[in-house]
């Protein structure tokens, strides 16, 4: 019971990444809110929470891309639980794997929108509450973001994907220096290529072949599943890694080496 008694709001946890950290932080003892733009999945995740730890999970509906949703996820937690601790910004788009001069224009927007603006509001979102909290010590509220080993060692064919995710990276350091005086903790993750819905977008086509070549460059020669990615995600924001702050830990059988 690694997170008794704090509150978790997680973005894009009807499925993949998201939905395994939701149901990982629940059977820590966590209460969670199932933030998502998908109400059926979603919904089924938090009911499924709910068999683990009755009253502790509530779905919510939210596009991170939108002030006002990331504001109402933030206000659920707070009127449901009393309060909010970790905010996961987990939620992910990404474009088709294509050459770079034919990416669209409005999938360039919806990536930066999805993937770095939720950040800017989550971030402005859950500022408050952090600051309002009374305990004291470097557990004020932690911040996770679920960025990617795409902003650290980038593919070809996923451009404006990969970029997206290096601002997340370079978001959470930045945030890390600044809210440090304020007892915040802001972290992240970068998995590799894993077995959820958007590994076909990143893949280009869903194949064998391509599943071959993808995990060829991983040296522990897997994919990554989402209890990797929820292991870690319980660690950075349980108070065992109260001493940690702007890590960005790659979650890749190691990629990026
Ligand atoms: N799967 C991979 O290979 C991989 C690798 C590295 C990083 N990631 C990152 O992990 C995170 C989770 O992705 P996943 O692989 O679990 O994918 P997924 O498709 O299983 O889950 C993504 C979730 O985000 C939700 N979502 C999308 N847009 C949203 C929006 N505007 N507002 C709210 N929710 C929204 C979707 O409905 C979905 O439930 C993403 O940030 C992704 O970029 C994934």
């Amino acid at each position: 019971m690694r997170l008794q008694g704090k509150t978790a709001v997680v973005t894009g946890a009807a499925s993949g990444f998201g939905a395994e950290i939701a149901r990982s932080y629940a059977r820590e003892g966590a209460n969670v809110v199932i933030a998502d733009i998908n109400e059926e999945w979603g919904k089924q995740v938090a009911q499924e929470i709910e068999g683990i730890n009755s009253g502790n999970a509530v779905f919510q509906f939210a596009d991170v891309s939108r002030k006002e949703d990331v504001e109402g996820m933030v206000d659920a937690a707070v009127e449901r639980f009393g309060q909010v601790d970790i905010l996961v910004n987990n939620a992910g788009y990404t474009h088709w794997n294509m050459p770079v001069d034919q990416v669209p224009e409005e999938e360039f927007d919806r990536i930066f929108a999805v993937n770095v603006k939720s950040i800017y509001f989550g971030m402005n979102a859950v500022l408050p509450h952090f600051r309002n909290q009374t305990q004291s010590g470097p557990n004020k509220g932690v911040v996770l973001n679920i960025a990617s080993t795409a902003g650290v060692r980038p593919r070809p064919g996923l451009v404006w994907y990969n970029a997206s995710k290096s601002a997340a990276i370079g978001a959470t350091r930045s945030l890390a220096i600044e809210l440090g005086t304020d007892n915040i903790r802001v972290v992240a993750i970068n998995p590799v290529a894993g077995e959820t819905p958007l590994l076909a977008k990143f893949m280009g086509e869903d194949t064998p072949e391509k599943r071959a070549a993808f995990k060829a460059t991983v040296p522990l020669g897997r994919f990554s599943q989402p209890a990797d990615i929820a292991n870690a995600a319980v660690f950075l924001v349980s108070d065992e890694a109260e001493f940690l702050t702007g890590v960005c830990l790659e979650v890749d059988g190691g990629r990026c080496i």
